[in-house]
């Protein structure tokens, strides 16, 4: 039997549709929640993400505010803007797309970050109060997930989740969750990477497959169980000459193979990339929020 193809832009589609009530219930406070989007450089991945991300706040009554920088751009400059949108009350996130420049460290961004604005949830202590199960803002691609999975009625505890890829946007956080106690954790997750022999021995006893890895369609039928759930974070630029812009997107996981076996499997486009961007709005929606309920 064919898996059934989960539709990422419905399910957003249904979120944005409450986060559009909170803005207009926000407004009615006198507050616009305001979104500052920071790039430095000009990588054409980065620049279509925070293309997206704008359009995004903009469809549903959200105010962005880009900062686009050189790739010259200086360190203490860059810390200099993000103290500038700590401080502007018309700003409730702050996004700093990523990857930086290699001269500018990374960490010392994201750490300059005030946490209550830090609505990629990627801040040591938003990162720290996720993992010892505190409210925070959590990281926009791993709740993608757990939406999807929530919106599937595929809930993961008692399952076991095999998750490919360990970074700490998406492998690293994604895991937490799914560990923390409740409905929609209590897994056991095995988490595994690009140095990780024998993949497919962890892979096929999964219940819930997650390819967040960055390799194009490494995920091939035989690493995968009959009926199970596959998650494909992985956005790869292949070459193909009979597309406009020269690449198409293909996902870490062979579809069309994989699609004979598993229960459900998101595509690439339109899996896990339209509800990335819909976290990322719920997310500054919360801290106006959380601003308006700090006046009253
Ligand atoms: N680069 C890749 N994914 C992300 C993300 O979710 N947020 C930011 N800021 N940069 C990214």
């Amino acid at each position: 039997m064919k898996a059934t193809i989960i539709d990422g832009k419905a399910i957003a589609g249904n979120l944005r549709n409450e986060i559009k009530l909170a803005v207009e219930n926000l407004k009615k406070q006198g507050i616009v929640p305001g979104l500052g989007v920071v790039l430095v450089g000009d990588d054409p991945a980065s620049l279509s993400y925070v293309t997206a991300k704008e359009k995004a706040c903009e469809e549903n009554g959200i105010y962005s505010r880009e900062i686009r920088k050189p790739a010259s751009l200086q360190e203490k400059e860059l810390l200099g803007i993000i103290q500038s949108l700590n401080e502007d009350p018309a700003i409730h996130g702050i996004l700093v797309q990523l990857p930086l420049p290699k001269h500018i460290r990374e960490e010392k961004i994201i750490e300059a970050i005030s946490p209550e604005k830090d609505v990629d949830g990627f801040h040591p202590a938003s990162l720290g109060r996720m993992m010892t199960g505190q409210d925070t803002f959590l990281p926009c691609t791993p709740n993608g997930v757990l939406q999807i999975l929530k919106s599937i009625g595929a809930s993961p505890a008692g399952r076991h989740v095999t998750i490919v890829g360990r970074s700490n946007i998406v492998g690293k956080p994604l895991a937490n969750m799914l560990l923390a106690k409740g409905e929609w954790g209590d897994a056991t997750v095995t988490v595994c990477h690009s140095r990780t022999p024998d993949l497919a021995e962890y892979t096929r006893r999964a219940d819930i497959l997650i390819a967040a890895v960055g390799q194009a369609q490494l995920i091939t039928p035989e690493m995968v169980k009959p009926g199970a759930v596959v998650i494909d974070v992985g956005v790869n630029r292949v070459p193909d000459s009979t597309k406009k812009s020269g690449f198409r997107l293909v996902g870490d996981v062979d579809f069309h193979g994989v699609q004979e076996i598993a229960a459900a499997i998101t595509p690439v486009p339109g899996g896990v990339g339209p509800l990335t961007i819909t976290m990322l709005l719920y997310n500054t929606v919360q801290s106006a929020q959380r601003v308006g309920e700090q006046a009253q």
